[in-house]
C-alpha cells in the first residue's frame, strides 16, 4: 500500500488549479441512470470514487467513458436494478442511484452502505422520502428494496438537511407524476449543481440552495452536457495548507462563492485572504490565531474542513475549541495528531479543545478517512522532521494528484509505492 512522505517546515509558494467537485461528480453521474441516452459530464476529477461509480453503472449495463476529465453516461442499455454489496461497500454514496433506478424503472435494490470511521451514516431520511413519493421500501438481507409502478409527487419533510438525502429525492421526484417540495433540503452548492443538470435535461426543479425545493415531475429527462463546479473541500483543503505553512499560495479554477465560511475563519486566525476573479490568494500572518469552530450544515463551516482545521490549530497561539456536530466520530485524525506532538482533549464525542505548541514533530501517522487525511498531510507539512503517512487510498478517493499539487508549492512530498 502506498504512503506519503514529508520532510517538512517549508512554507508554500506559488499558484495550484483546483479540481472538479468529487461530492458535485457522484450525484451528476447517478443522475445519468435517469436519462435513455448519453450525458456529458465535464472537468470531472480523476479519482478512486469517480472509478467505484462507474463499476457500479457499467454493473447495471450502462455505458460509461472517462477521458481528459470528460465522463459520459449512456443509460440507455441499463438492465438490471440491483446495486451489489460488493460494489457498494466500496462506497457509501453509491446509495445515489436508489432514487434514480426507482424513478426510471420503479424498482430498485441496494445493499444498505455500512457506516463508516465518522460515524453510523444512516439512510432513513432517503426511505422515508422514497416511501412519502409512494414506493414501496423493504429491507431485507442487507439490501433496500423500493418498489413502485411509478412516484408520485408529495410534501417531503427532511428532519435535519441530508446532502445526499436532498440529491437522491430530488433524482427521484424529477421523473415523479405531478409536484414535490422538499423542506429543510440541504442547501450546498453540490445541489444548486445537480438542480442545474436536472434542468438542462428538461427536468423543472426551483429553489436549489434555499430550505425549500420544488420539483415538477416530468415523463422523461434527455441527454445533456453539464460541467462539474470545482471542489470547495479542496479549495479550503489548499488555503488552510497555505496559512499553516506561513506561506503565499494563489488557488485557481476555484468559485470564491462557495468557501464564505472557510474565509471568514481563515481571516480570524490572521491570515490574509484576497479575492480574485476565479481564484483567491492566501497569505500566512505573523502568527497564527486560535479559534472555534463549529460545523454546519452549508452556508455554515464545513465537517469536510473540520480536520484540516484543527491541524492547523495544533500550532495556532492560544486555545481553540472545535465543535463537530454533524458527525458522532469525525476526530479520530486527532490521535494521529497527538502523536506529532499536539495537545488535544476530545470531551463527550464531539468536543476537541486543541491547545497550541511551539512545533509538531514528524512521525508515522495512519490516515483513517478521506478528510483526515488531508489533516495529516498538513500536519507534516509544518512538522519538524519527516512524516510518513500510511493508508493513504483514503486520501485517493478524494484527492486528484495532491502530492504533486503540493510538490509545486515547494513542498517536500513524495509517493512512496
Ligand atoms: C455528504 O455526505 C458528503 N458526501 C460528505 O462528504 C459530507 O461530510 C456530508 O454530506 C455533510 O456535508 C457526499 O456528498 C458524497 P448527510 P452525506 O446526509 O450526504 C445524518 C467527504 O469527505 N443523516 O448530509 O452522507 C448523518 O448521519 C464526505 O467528501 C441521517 O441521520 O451526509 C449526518 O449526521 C464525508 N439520516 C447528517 O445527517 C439520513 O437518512 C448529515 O449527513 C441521512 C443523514
Amino acid at each position: 500500500m502506498d504512503k506519503i512522505q514529508i520532510n517538512g517546515s517549508r512554507k508554500l509558494q506559488g499558484e495550484v488549479r483546483i479540481s472538479g467537485a468529487k461530492n458535485a461528480a457522484l450525484p451528476l453521474i447517478a443522475s445519468g441512470i435517469l436519462v435513455k441516452g448519453t450525458t456529458v459530464f465535464t472537468n470531472v476529477p480523476r479519482l478512486m470514487d469517480i472509478t467505484s461509480i462507474r463499476n457500479l453503472l457499467e454493473d447495471l449495463g450502462a455505458k460509461c467513458s472517462f477521458e481528459d476529465n470528460v465522463f459520459t453516461v449512456d443509460g440507455s442499455g441499463i438492465h438490471k436494478i440491483e446495486a451489489e454489496y460488493d460494489l457498494v461497500r466500496k462506497m457509501r454514496a453509491s446509495i445515489l442511484v436508489l432514487g434514480p433506478l426507482t424513478a426510471r424503472f420503479g424498482h430498485a435494490k441496494v445493499s444498505m452502505p455500512g457506516g463508516c470511521a465518522i460515524g453510523a451514516r444512516p439512510v432513513n431520511m432517503h426511505l422515508s422520502g422514497l416511501e412519502a413519493l409512494g414506493a414501496k421500501i423493504t429491507i431485507d438481507h442487507g439490501y433496500i428494496e423500493a418498489k413502485a409502478r411509478r412516484l408520485v409527487g408529495n410534501e417531503i419533510y427532511f428532519d435535519i438537511p441530508t446532502v445526499t438525502g436532498t440529491e437522491n429525492l430530488m433524482m427521484a421526484a424529477a421523473l415523479a407524476k405531478g409536484r414535490s417540495v422538499l423542506r429543510n433540503a440541504a442547501r450546498e452548492p453540490e445541489i444548486i449543481c445537480l438542480a442545474d443538470a436536472l434542468n438542462k435535461m428538461g427536468g423543472k426543479v426551483s429553489g436549489a440552495g434555499t430550505p425549500i425545493i420544488e420539483i415538477e415531475g416530468v415523463d422523461s429527462l434527455e441527454p445533456a452536457e453539464v460541467r462539474v463546479i470545482p471542489d470547495r473541500i479542496e479549495t479550503g483543503t489548499f488555503m488552510v495548507a497555505a496559512a499553516a505553512t506561513g506561506g503565499d499560495v494563489t488557488i485557481k479554477d476555484c468559485n470564491p462563492e462557495h468557501i464564505g465560511g472557510i474565509i471568514s475563519k481563515l481571516k480570524d486566525t490572521g491570515a490574509e485572504v484576497i479575492l480574485q476573479e476565479k481564484g483567491v490568494r492566501v497569505k500566512g500572518g505573523p502568527r497564527i490565531n486560535s479559534v472555534d469552530i463549529k460545523t454546519l450544515p452549508y452556508p455554515g463551516f464545513p465537517t469536510d474542513m473540520q480536520a484540516q482545521f484543527m491541524a492547523m490549530a495544533t500550532i495556532a497561539e492560544g486555545n481553540s475549541i472545535i465543535h463537530e456536530s454533524i458527525f458522532e466520530n469525525r476526530f479520530i485524525h486527532a490521535n494521529e495528531l497527538l502523536r506529532m506532538g499536539a495537545d488535544i482533549k476530545i470531551s463527550n464525542g464531539n468536543y476537541a479543545m486543541v491547545r497550541g505548541v511551539e512545533k509538531l514533530q514528524g512521525a508515522p501517522v495512519m490516515a483513517s478517512d478521506l478528510r483526515a487525511s488531508a489533516s495529516l498531510v498538513i500536519a507534516g507539512l509544518i512538522a519538524k522532521g519527516t512524516t510518513l503517512i500510511s493508508r493513504v487510498y483514503h486520501m485517493d478517493r478524494g484527492y486528484e494528484a495532491i502530492e504533486e499539487k503540493f510538490s509545486c508549492l515547494g513542498a517536500d512530498i513524495q509517493r512512496i509505492e
